[in-house]
């Protein structure tokens, strides 16, 4: 049987067949006879327009049908069963089955908005625009000089640095549907259903499109195999199975995996031809906590702010460190307004009421390590 003609009839969306395509029997040349070919068999009335095209695929389905059954089933049947079940039946049945999926993996949908919650001038935001999403947005050009679109990325940093932000924002300035899969979830029936579970998962992703997969923690699940349990060693062979099985469909799939400790990963997952791009987010520059302060300022019940000045003292204060400091600068004027009776407006000198309570993430310490990182594990 000619596999391309059996695929298209199964993929509605992608047929597209033209009268010189169909079989040889197609002896119907104009739009009326088209037309009336169908009238007679169904009893239904088609556009003279759409008639040729619905009548070469019919013909098309008559022939693929013939195969199946090894018979010639005859234009009449071929023509019923066409109209009547083969597109509606393919179709719903597909899209049900994507849903159903999608729903199982509680994809969300993100809006486009949290991308510009993120600074340009942040080195990540630079890397990820021009290594993934406009790649991904200009795939013609992309093709045109070689370019392969990542499928695969790790990002790296010390904890509340955005990891997790970012995948939210790519999902969001693609329109693709975010889905996280937890470690704990891999776990839910046991540690050594992880490698299954995961590989579970994973075929239910292969039959979507659009989507951006996320995996966080995930030294967790793909912890280095030389110091790793023989369970915690099967998860990780898992993943150097499914990592090139991910590439090799053509999807617009983008597996995303976060962790805080690259260190720990395993040095084949890290390895080239694995993922496409290892992309450190660390501290923030002035302009990155700038554009966070400006986002909660906004949201935040305030007077007037110093920004420059709460900029400049918050240098170590990673994206998390900010969104704690709003939170207590909110919770205080909840307070005072509820004590005072009065309206309270939350200005410089409440900031710098609350600022001493905190101690930001990031140490020089931190920082040192995270460089070291950067040098040995940066892939962009
Ligand atoms: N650019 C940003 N604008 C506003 N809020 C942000 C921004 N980046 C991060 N945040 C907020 O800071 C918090 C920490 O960010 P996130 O969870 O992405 O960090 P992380 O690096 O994934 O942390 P962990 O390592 O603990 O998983 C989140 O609540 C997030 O909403
Ligand atoms: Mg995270």
């Amino acid at each position: 049987m000619n596999n391309g003609a059996k695929e298209s009839i199964d993929d509605k969306d992608a047929v597209n067949f033209h009268s010189e395509d169909a079989p040889d029997d197609s002896s119907i040349s104009d739009q009326e006879d088209s037309a009336a070919q169908i009238f007679a068999a169904t009893g239904l009335k088609f556009d003279p327009e759409t008639a040729p095209l619905l009548w070469s695929r019919i013909l098309q389905h008559k022939w693929v049908l013939s195969e199946r059954l090894g018979r010639d089933v005859g234009l009449k049947l071929a023509c019923i069963d066409f109209i009547e079940n083969i597109d509606p039946v393919t179709k719903d049945a597909r899209d049900s089955k994507r849903i159903q999926c999608l729903r199982e993996l509680g994809a969300q949908v993100i809006d486009r908005a949290v991308w510009e919650t993120i600074s340009d001038s942040q080195p990540p935001k630079q890397v990820v625009n021009n290594r993934i999403i406009r790649i991904l947005q200009k795939t013609e050009l992309a093709r045109k000089h070689g370019v392969t679109p990542p499928r695969a990325i790790i990002f790296f940093g010390p904890p509340g640095t955005g990891k997790t932000h970012f995948v939210k924002a790519i999902a969001g300035i693609l329109q693709w549907w975010y889905i996280e899969i937890s470690p704990s979830v891999l776990m839910a029936d046991g540690q050594d259903r992880l490698g299954a579970n995961l590989k579970k998962i994973m075929e239910k992703v292969y039959d979507l499109d659009e989507t951006v997969i996320f995996i966080d923690e995930f030294e967790e699940i793909a912890g280095s195999r030389d110091h790793a349990s023989r369970v915690d060693k099967s998860i990780t062979n898992e993943f150097l199975k499914q990592v090139p099985l991910l590439k090799a469909r053509d999807r617009k799939n983008l597996l995303i995996c976060a962790t805080n400790y690259i260190r720990q990963l395993d040095a084949a997952l890290l390895r080239p031809g694995r993922f496409d791009c290892i992309i450190p987010v660390g501290s923030l520059d002035e302009q990155g906590r700038k554009t966070i302060f400006e986002h909660y300022i906004e949201r935040t019940n305030c007077g007037t702010v110093d920004l420059d000045r709460l900029v400049s003292l918050t240098s170590l204060f990673t994206p998390a460190d900010i969104e704690y400091l709003f939170q207590k600068v909110r919770q205080h004027a909840f307070e005072q307004e509820f004590n005072l009776q009065h309206d309270y407006l939350v200005t410089t000198e409440t900031f710098l009421e609350i600022l001493p309570s905190l101690r930001p993430t990031l140490t020089e310490e931190i920082i040192t390590e995270f460089q070291e990182d950067c040098a040995e594990y940066t892939r962009v």
